[in-house]
């Protein structure tokens, strides 16, 4: 399997805010191999139980040298686990089946939507980065749908090209602006420039990055500036000026990120940060968008390796693994965009999905939520 999204914690509309879990007396958070619960701890080795501690906090995960510790919270009058009456299995027993249940039915709820081009005509839609690769190809897939497209890139020659072509093609309109990301001044007047000529704006697609090539970190802070600028900080600067009109819409923002933006990947440090930046910002200002009740979608698209001449050219002798094609990672790429998906992955390999998709950060973002007095932000 190619390609999954998910959607799993977004409320749907009417939803009370904060909003109520099903109350087990006790939470979790985990991480690969561990799992801390606040609270008064048990503490247990992978071998077995070692020993137990009652600090009120846990603000990380501790571990024991060689061994994956666990700590719980358990209900008040709740036996330890070292009690007789009550094991880690038989906590997993009771609360893993209804969290499980729990994240099953959004996933199924969210692949039960369906995807038709027409929901895309006569959308208003930029996308950065379309003079060619994975953007090129997201323009054509609009303008056979017939949405209004403007394009950005720096090449001027290349961008008319696939304008005209986009006309050809059935797009409603088709413009391009040319500019470099690196001009933060840029990246703002382009979005005012873009939302003049096609009257507003539903969609906006980042997708560009800066040049880069596979190589160990040689200190080259230029390089890490340059991708925190064009591939995050640009990003932002657009989604900032676009705001406006896409909360006018009820519209979205696709950001176009990476498995070096989830997970790490060696050899591409500059890049993978500005891609993990991404996660960190546009996943926070989701769940502001939440909270505050803006009717503006985020998704995050994360790749795996695609088959645009770019990427080939940068993996050549270093990385042996098949690249999915460029077109089908364009189209679902606007697929989750059009269905409001929080999350779309896009892989070779399905373990991508299940491994990057990551439930217990879901879980825990969802339950600390909790802890948060969000009223005064709400309605402001
Ligand atoms: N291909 C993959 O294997 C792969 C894997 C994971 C994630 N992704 C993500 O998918 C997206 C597209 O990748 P791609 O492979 O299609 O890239 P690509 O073919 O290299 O296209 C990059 C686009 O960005 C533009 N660009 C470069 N520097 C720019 C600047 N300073 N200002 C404005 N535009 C600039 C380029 O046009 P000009 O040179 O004309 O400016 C081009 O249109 C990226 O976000 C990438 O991280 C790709």
């Amino acid at each position: 399997m190619r390609f999954r999204t998910r959607n799993p914690l977004s409320l749907p509309s009417g939803s009370s805010w904060p909003p109520t879990f099903p109350s087990p007396s006790s939470y979790f958070c985990s991480t690969l191999g561990r799992a801390c619960i606040t609270g008064s701890y048990t503490i247990l080795s992978a071998a077995g139980a070692v020993g137990s501690s009652s600090s009120p906090h846990c603000h990380g995960v501790k571990s024991t040298p060689g061994l994956n510790t666990t700590y719980f919270r358990l209900p008040h009058g709740t036996p330890g686990l070292l009690g007789p009456s009550i094991s880690l299995m038989a906590f997993m027993k009771k609360y893993l089946p209804p969290i499980l249940g729990f994240f099953l039915a959004y996933y199924y709820y969210s692949a039960n939507e369906e995807f038709r081009p027409e929901m895309l005509q006569g959308k208003k839609v930029i996308v950065t980065g379309a003079s060619k690769g994975i953007g090129e190809q997201m323009a054509y897939h609009l303008a056979k749908m017939g949405a209004h497209v403007v394009v950005t890139a720096r090449s001027k020659e290349t961008l008319k090209k696939v304008v005209s072509h986009c006309l050809e093609l059935g797009a409603a309109s088709a413009h391009y602006i040319a500019g470099s990301m690196e001009n933060m001044t840029f990246a703002e007047q382009f979005v005012a420039q873009a939302g003049k000529l096609m009257g507003g704006l539903d969609m906006l697609i980042l997708n560009h990055i800066t040049n880069t090539s596979m190589n160990l970190f040689s200190g080259d802070i230029h390089l890490v500036h340059r991708s925190m600028e064009v591939n995050f900080l640009s990003y932002v600067v657009l989604s900032v000026a676009a705001l406006p009109m896409l909360k006018q819409s009820n519209g979205s923002i696709v950001v176009v990120s990476s498995k070096a933006g989830k997970m790490a990947i060696p050899l591409v440090a500059p890049y993978s940060a500005s891609k993990f930046a991404l996660d960190g910002f546009f996943s926070s200002i989701r769940m502001e968008h939440s909270v505050t009740k803006v009717n503006v979608s985020i998704t995050l698209c994360i790749l795996g390796l695609i088959n645009t001449d770019t990427a080939m050219k940068a993996v050549s002798g270093i990385i042996n693994t098949d690249a999915s094609p460029k077109e089908e990672c364009a189209l679902e790429i606007i697929k989750g965009g059009a269905l409001r998906q929080e999350e779309v992955y896009y892989d070779n390999s399905v373990w991508t999905y299940l491994l990057l998709g990551n439930p217990g950060r879901k879980i825990l973002e969802f339950l600390s939520l909790r802890s948060y007095s969000l009223d005064k932000f709400i309605n402001n």
